[in-house]
């Protein structure tokens, strides 16, 4: 488990108060931005001239010191004195999870952002600095930043288009305080509910993180540096960091490198399409290897297979963990850079590392090429994203920082996360007439709906940000407010109610801090709560704000209603607006519910009978929503089969594509569509395997067959819409062909 960001907290602040007076010192003077050069003194200083020769030119220039600071990160509270970075050449800076500044607003982080950029402008080949933060929910370490929902619920919208409109507004208010790199998103695909990053996850299944890839695109744009809110977006934690074994962050994943690339590698594979700029790796090991010294995935794989060009950024003091004692070597660096990595997150005590890594490149263990390639891709990034024809703050982009209109969008996003579990008598959605009484801690509580990584790497409860709680929204959605009655406690509540609603579930974690291996259940003061409003003989709305599933099939009976809102961030009112039928809910679960935590890890397909299957969502209409197909990613185009007449007029069509394939096996995805102009309510496809056998699938049931498999649609993929798709996937031994499926209305 990482101390990640709480280490040694004395002194980080008293680091932090000596970088801070002297930032403040830089920063003092009237902000000017500089122009950039006119005049190009050299051919790298020229933006008329391609990346790659602006690329080459500056590598001749540089020493090897230049280059060794390119492939170094240090944390802001760590750079004292802060000429470190025109002394040791660093290349980038980072804001890791409790770094902040004082005050903590949008101005003072622009300000700090251009006092460091300035100072790194200083060397002589003046080359920018890349500042990276984790705005993995909104840029939720600036106080009064819009906080958008957290992973689990995008995934639960089930909407890689609103996804990517999320990215762009987190990108906009990221670039107003100056940043240009985001570490996000995270595409682990999370496997066992116990691990503390589930919530950071967008499903369990690879083609939902894969879908949601569309935040890349969000965060920088068709075009890497088109314009001056695309920041770097950064893939993160390669891989399988959502395999662990036994939800233990940090651990070990024991999988074959058939489910390993069948499940893990989906996501990366789409992000990587899509352009990613850098790749985080995570601190899990596969199979007892560390990915960071893991040259066969990050090298071979990443590099290699997938043609990754951008750069690897290792994860927070992660090279350090190499060789199991605490403080980096030589070796473990060297480990770390020849598996792949190309920037190390120190992220302090750079003289050390420097001059480690220096020691490891004259030595020759390092060889001067992999250097030059590190640089080579950090480089290539830097001039992408414009940094240095616009080294500074775009100050016209500040005022957006927590906006009315990122705000809409953030309403509109937990919304469409709210998962519709229960609805006994169709309680929901309460009139707006209704007597409501309010319990539970966390109704009137941001920072318990925000999570962690909120204004601090862990969050916390209380009012850490500007924002409005569930309570809030619901006082505003109703006609008359003195009808409506909070009580944390549930004190107070009698049968004249209609309805009492419950707000309840989990208290702000990040990372490690949220593994739960001793069970998934409500907290005393939550059960307590629930006990006193159910003896009211009211009937009870449950809306659990949780990072995951919890165990909660025992306490299912005593509600007449469940809503999963997961972790909605500073826009409560999209849970009100469901809550009163504002908008019917839509959302899908996007990880399987459990009936009791004994079942973890459970996933869709494992021959578990859960709570809830993965997919499963209710609507206010009656019968289930028209589902929302599992989204895919743009398939590659392959011949469509002529579909095959139906007597009832429905129609569908399939398509196959192979995601990847390895020696000895591959990984198919099967696309179907309803061509009808019906909701074809059922489907079965087959195709000639060709040889080969199906060792695993998803989204589907098989009926096994040697030469001809038939996969029909699972239970509660429900019906698709006309034009509607949805997809099923499969790994198998042998090699690949290009079948034709045929499809078949069931
Ligand atoms: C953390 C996390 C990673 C984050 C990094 C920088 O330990 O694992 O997701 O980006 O450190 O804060």
């Amino acid at each position: 488990m990482s101390l990640s960001h709480s280490r040694r907290p004395a002194l980080v602040a008293a680091l932090s108060a000596v970088a801070l007076a002297l930032t403040a010192l830089t920063a003092a003077a009237p902000h000017q931005p500089e122009a950039s050069t006119s005049s190009a003194a050299f051919p790298y200083q020229d933006p008329s001239l391609p990346v790659p020769v602006r690329v080459d030119d500056l590598l001749g220039r540089m020493t090897l010191d230049d280059k060794l600071g390119q492939m170094t990160q240090i944390e802001k509270d760590a750079l004292v004195p802060v000429s470190d970075l025109v002394t040791h050449r660093i290349g980038s800076v980072l804001s890791g999870g409790d770094s902040t500044v004082s005050p903590n607003n949008a101005q003072t982080w622009a300000d700090t952002y251009d006092a460091l950029q300035r100072t790194a402008l200083g060397t002589p080949l003046g080359i920018p600095l890349i500042y990276g933060i984790d705005a993995v929910h909104g840029h939720n370490a600036v106080r009064g930043a819009t906080i958008f929902p957290h992973n689990i619920g995008l995934g639960a919208t089930r909407d890689p288009a609103l996804v990517r409109r999320v990215g762009r507004a987190v990108a906009e208010e990221v670039a107003a305080t100056g940043i240009d790199w985001d570490f996000a998103p995270c595409l682990c695909v999370a496997r066992d509910d116990r691990w503390g990053r589930t919530y950071e996850s967008f499903g369990e299944k690879p083609e939902l993180p894969a879908a949601m890839a569309t935040l890349v695109t969000g965060l920088q744009g068709d075009t890497l540096g088109a314009d001056p809110a695309s920041v770097l977006a950064t893939a993160k934690h390669y891989i399988g960091d959502g395999g662990t074994a036994g939800g233990v962050d940090q651990g070990d994943t024991r999988i074959s490198e058939a489910e390993l690339r069948a499940v893990h590698l989906p996501p990366f594979q789409e992000a990587v399409r899509r352009g990613v700029g850098a790749v985080m790796l995570t601190y899990s090991s596969w199979n007892g290897v560390k990915a960071h010294g893991d040259k066969y995935l990050v090298t071979d794989v990443l590099k290699g297979e997938l043609g990754f060009s951008g750069f690897v950024v290792s994860d927070w003091a992660a090279v350090d963990q190499l060789d199991g004692q605490s403080g980096f070597t030589g070796a473990e660096i060297t480990k770390a850079v020849n598996a792949g990595v190309d920037m190390v997150m120190v992220p302090h005590d750079c003289k050390k590392f420097l001059t480690l890594l220096r020691g490891e490149v004259t030595a020759g263990r390092i060889a001067q090429t992999r250097v030059d390639d590190a640089n080579r891709r950090i480089l290539t990034k830097k001039f992408q994203l414009g940094l240095f024809e616009r080294p500074f703050t775009d100050r016209s982009l500040t005022p957006g920082v927590g906006s009315a209109a990122h705000r809409a969008l953030a309403r509109d996003a937990v919304r469409a996360s709210q998962v519709l579990l229960r609805n006994e008598g169709g309680v929901l959605p309460l009139p707006r007439t209704a007597k409501v009484f309010v319990a539970g801690k966390s109704a009137d509580d941001i920072g318990n709906q925000s999570g962690g990584w909120t204004v601090g790497w862990q969050g916390r409860s209380g009012a850490v940000t500007d924002g409005t709680t569930v309570l809030q929204g619901i006082r505003a959605a109703v006609s008359d407010p003195a009808r409506v009655t909070y009580d944390r406690y549930g004190n107070g509540i009698d049968a004249t109610y209609t309805a009492a609603v419950a707000v309840v579930g989990e208290t702000p974690y990040a990372e490690g801090r949220g593994d739960r291996p001793g069970g998934l259940g409500l907290d005393q003061e939550d059960l307590a709560t629930l006990s006193r409003l159910k003896a009211s003989g009211v009937p009870v709305v449950t809306v659990l704000v949780s990072g995951r599933p919890l165990d909660i099939a025992s306490q299912l009976s005593d509600w007449k209603a469940l809503l999963a809102a997961w972790l909605p961030g500073t826009e409560g009112a999209g849970v009100a607006d469901v809550l009163f039928g504002g908008y019917a809910p839509t959302g899908k679960l996007p990880v399987t519910w459990m009936k009791s935590a004994s079942q973890q890890p459970v996933n869709d397909g494992d021959g578990k009978v859960p709570l809830f299957p993965y997919g499963y969502g209710l609507t206010y209409s009656g019968a289930d929503p028209e589902p929302t197909p599992t989204p895919t990613p743009t398939p590659t185009p392959t011949p469509t089969p002529t579909p095959t007449p139906t007597p009832t007029g429905a129609e569908c069509t399939a398509q196959f594509r192979v995601a990847s394939s390895w020696g000895g096996g591959y990984q198919a995805e099967i696309t179907v569509r309803n061509s009808g102009s019906t909701p074809l309510t059922g489907w079965a496809v087959d195709w000639d395997l060709g040889g080969a056998t199906v060792t695993n699938l998803w989204n589907g049931t098989l009926t096994p067959s040697q030469g001809r498999p038939t996969v029909r649609n699972a239970a509660f993929n429900g019906s698709l819409s006309p034009g509607g798709t949805t997809s099923f996937g499969f790994t198998a031994s042998g090699t690949a062909g290009a079948p034709v499926p045929h499809c078949a209305a069931s």
